[in-house]
């Protein structure tokens, strides 16, 4: 069974730009031996991750990311079983997918009536498509 999720957090104080190249090279090294893919996006202050993978590993990284002091406040926007039919994500070429967007796009996460479930996958999908995705 695989398992994907979306969570909204943000960087905490001591963390810095430096640690998201840490995180990067942590990230994409661990994942591939996971067969985990992750998408990062950044707005400066917060993070927006949507994880997908094995369930077994997928629920080992979200205690890993729970414990993690350089960012802090995750808020689940959505947790969700898969099929093994409706996986398509290319986990061997792509274990991380990281990059920077606009600020205002993560509103509709954090403000009165926050996107939850499929509307927040859906909308994490088209701030993916238009962020700015290191290579
Ligand atoms: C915003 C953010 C995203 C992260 N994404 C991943 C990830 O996709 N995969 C991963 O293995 N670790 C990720 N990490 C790092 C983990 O929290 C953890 O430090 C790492 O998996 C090593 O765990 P360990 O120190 O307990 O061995 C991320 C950390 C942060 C702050």
């Amino acid at each position: 069974m695989h398992r994907q999720f979306l969570y909204l957090s943000q960087m905490t104080p001591q963390a810095n730009y430096r640690h998201l190249g840490d995180i990067t090279q942590q990230a994409t090294s661990l994942n591939r031996r996971d067969r985990i893919h992750a998408a990062l996006l950044f707005d400066g202050y917060r993070f927006c991750q949507r994880v997908q993978g094995p369930a077994e590993a997928v629920g080992a990284l979200l205690m890993r990311l729970h414990k993690d002091a350089r960012h802090s406040g995750m808020r689940m926007l959505a947790d969700e079983l898969l099929q093994p039919g409706a996986v398509n994500w290319p986990v061997s070429t792509c274990p991380w997918l990281s990059g920077y967007c606009d600020a205002l796009e993560f509103d509709a996460f954090d403000t009165g009536s926050a996107l939850q479930g499929q509307a927040a996958l859906e909308h994490f999908e088209r701030i993916l498509r238009h962020a700015d995705l290191r290579p």
